[in-house]
């Protein structure tokens, strides 16, 4: 049944959201978003998410994490600002960075812990996504800062959040959605086949640019550096979730081509390489 506190954005409503760059504009104008993610154990987590960063435009990246994901980030993406952080180091003063993505494969142990709470203390918008989540589930105090914030789960990591299982979640998405928005004080964008995108005092914008070919690891990661580059450009944690997912599942569709055209498996990475394609379309 159609409910009136749903809507979607069109191509054109997220055309007109986009920052893009004047004649004037520099880098630190565009945007700087800072990238918390990956360790010795997950790199690619992180090599995608700063390639989601890097491909919807971002000013700067500034990436910090372990020496290894560092290494790996720093051969796939050039145009990255890295830090390797020692075990258990938070951020400290990192330049200029108007958002964060927090979380892809930065793992739940102990050495999580001061990195995660070093960008949470920040006064600017975060991004908190994969395993960030997991530490905000153990410690719900982390969700409450001084600046807005965005989290992006899958129903197994909301559910996680609200203590009920994942089939609940997956049962009733739109009241789940609204529920987490109201009772957590974020943004909430909730993945799957369609996503839905959820704030107090707002309708839920829903998205289904997307195509069952997203359906692999990695995407959500992605996701997470697309949105936090818009964050960094000055959208709100509504507007960047949602465009980020409009045309993160353009920029998928993209990649795996038109029903009938022959369509072929995508990666992770292809998604971000679309980016730019999709926000042409
Ligand atoms: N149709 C359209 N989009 C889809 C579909 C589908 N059928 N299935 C998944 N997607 C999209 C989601 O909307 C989301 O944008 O693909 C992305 C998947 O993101 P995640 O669920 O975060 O998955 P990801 O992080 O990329 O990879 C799996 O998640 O559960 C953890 O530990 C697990 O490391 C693993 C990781
Ligand atoms: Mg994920």
């Amino acid at each position: 049944l159609p409910d009136p506190g749903v809507t979607a954005l069109t191509g054109p409503d997220v055309a007109d959201r986009l920052p893009r760059p004047g004649a004037e504009s520099d880098k630190y104008r565009r945007g700087v978003v800072g990238v918390v993610a990956g360790s010795d154990r997950f790199t690619g987590a992180a090599v995608l998410s700063v390639g989601g960063a890097v491909r919807a435009g971002a000013g700067l990246v500034r990436f910090a994490s372990a020496a290894e994901p560092v290494a790996q980030v720093r051969a796939r993406w050039p145009e990255a600002v890295t830090t390797i952080l020692a075990p258990g180091e938070g951020v400290g003063e990192v330049g200029r960075v108007q958002a964060w993505v927090l979380g892809p494969g930065m793992g739940t142990g102990d050495d999580a812990h001061a990195p995660a709470r070093s960008v949470l203390d920040t006064d600017v918008p975060v991004l908190l996504d994969a395993d960030g989540l997991t530490l905000a589930s153990r410690d719900p105090g982390l969700l409450r800062r001084p600046a807005p914030t965005l989290i992006t789960p899958h129903a197994g990591e909301l559910g996680r959040l609200l203590g009920v299982p994942r089939a609940e979640i997956e049962a009733r998405r739109l009241h789940h959605v609204r529920r987490a928005a109201r009772e957590l004080g974020v943004t909430v964008l909730l993945k799957g086949s369609t996503t839905l995108v959820a704030e107090e005092g707002r309708p839920v914008r829903v998205n289904v640019t997307g195509t069952p070919w997203l359906a692999t690891g990695g995407t959500g990661d992605v996701l997470a550096g697309i949105a936090g580059a818009f964050l960094a450009g000055g959208m709100s944690c509504y507007d960047a979730a949602s465009c980020a997912a409009h045309l993160h599942g353009l920029a998928g569709r993209l990649a795996a081509g038109e029903p009938g055209a022959g369509q072929a498996p995508i990666a992770a990475l292809d998604v971000a390489l679309h980016v730019p394609a999709a926000v042409r379309a």
